[in-house]
């Protein structure tokens, strides 16, 4: 297939090329680069051995967006370009409101003008809130806590209604859980731009000594030692869900809304150590106040996934820990500036 990342410059975007490209497909990045380095591309080519096609594109640029479309032909779309920090989303939420929503209408604009019919859409465990029970399941009550959760939930809701409306149109939106590690070369890996928001990118930091600790935001949550709960995904078998929900929209010609977890819940202290195994290095912590918004415990049922899709995590905490040392270790300030 032909296939369009947009938003592909960026952290699971790069991952899923690499897979996409190594299942054969023909795959084109479009990005911004609001979130993401140019570096990126050059590391892509060094894995996969061939030229990266790019287009640069702002997908907030309705005419650029449908320009786009008009000269390329596409069997899918996988649309991963989104602003992701929940906390800038609670300043900022118009920005949120008119980079993922209304990028995402013209991003379905586009692709409805131009007959592409297939898309895969980066959800998120955000959209389950604070969950009633754990593991969640895909049909457990929707609710969202900040302006960026919001966002995934209208677009999800925006594109189940465009599916409905056209019996040829088919999505599947991932809900991903808690993407971490990096592709086993070190090429490539997350590299967020300022202060991390995230605990394994923060780890990483702490690490390589660009970070004096790690502040754990709480330590008496109703979990096992104390401290919150996640259910944290290799971003490789996150990668490889994408190539396989694409095969499952041309197989089944059918929307699905999935998640994508491991189904194993992992606590922050565990990851730390966990992480201080596998880089051979103390990762020095202490225990601050909770974290506003945050909640105790969220892992996947992961088994619609399988059954759907086939598709299942196979690589554990040690690889993730392994891998984003790997990525971190050998770059240790991130992607190099052009
Ligand atoms: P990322 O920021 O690394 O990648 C997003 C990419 O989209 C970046 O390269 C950015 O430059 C690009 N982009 C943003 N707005 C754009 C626009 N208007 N036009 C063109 N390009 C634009 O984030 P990521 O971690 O790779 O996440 C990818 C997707 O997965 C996002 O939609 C995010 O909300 C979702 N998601 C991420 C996580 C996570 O923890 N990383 C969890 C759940 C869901
Ligand atoms: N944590 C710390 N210290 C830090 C960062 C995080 O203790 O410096 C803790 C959090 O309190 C939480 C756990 O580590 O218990 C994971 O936190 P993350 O910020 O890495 O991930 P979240 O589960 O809070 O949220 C992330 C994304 C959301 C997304 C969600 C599910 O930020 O946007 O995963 O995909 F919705």
């Amino acid at each position: 297939m032909r296939i369009l990342l947009c938003g592909g410059a960026g952290y699971i975007g790069a991952h899923a090329y690499v897979v996409l490209v190594e299942r054969g497909h023909d795959v084109v990045v479009a990005d911004n680069f609001s979130n993401s380095s140019p570096g990126v591309l050059a590391r892509l080519r060094q894995i996969t051995g061939r030229p990266v096609p790019f287009q640069p594109l702002d997908l907030r640029d309705r005419d650029a967006v449908t320009g786009f479309f008009a000269h390329q032909a596409f069997d899918a779309v996988v649309h991963f370009a989104a602003l992701k920090s929940v906390g800038e989303s609670c300043e900022r939420p118009l920005d949120y409101f008119h980079n993922n929503i209304g990028g995402t209408l013209n991003l379905l604009h586009g692709m409805r003008e131009a007959g592409v019919e297939r898309l895969v859409f980066s959800s998120s465990a955000t959209v389950y809130g604070d969950p009633d029970h754990v593991p969640v399941r895909e049909d457990a009550r929707l609710q969202v806590t900040n302006p960026y959760g919001r966002t995934k939930l209208v677009m999800e809701e925006l594109i189940g209604d465009l599916c409905r409306s056209d019996a040829g149109f088919h999505a599947a939106n991932l809900r991903y859980f808690n993407p971490v590690g990096a592709h086993a070369s070190g090429l490539i890996g997350e590299d967020p731009t300022g202060i991390p928001n995230n605990l394994m990118p923060y780890i990483c930091q702490v690490a390589v000594g660009r970070r004096d600790r790690l502040s754990v935001f709480g330590g008496d949550w109703p979990t096992v030692d104390g401290t919150g709960v996640r259910d944290y995904i290799h971003v490789m078998d996150l990668a490889r869900a994408h190539a396989d929900a694409l095969d499952f929209l041309v197989r089944e010609r059918r929307s699905l809304t999935v998640n994508v977890g491991t189904g194993q819940g992992v606590s922050v202290l565990q990851l730390v150590e966990a992480f201080a195994q596998a880089a051979a290095r103390r990762i020095p912590y202490q225990v601050v106040a909770r974290r506003p918004g945050d909640v105790a415990e969220v892992y996947a049922d992961p088994s619609l996934a399988q059954r759907t899709l086939g598709w299942r995590a196979e690589l554990g905490v040690e690889a993730m820990c392994r891998d984003a040392w790997r990525w971190q270790s050998q770059n240790p300030q991130g992607y190099p500036v052009a």
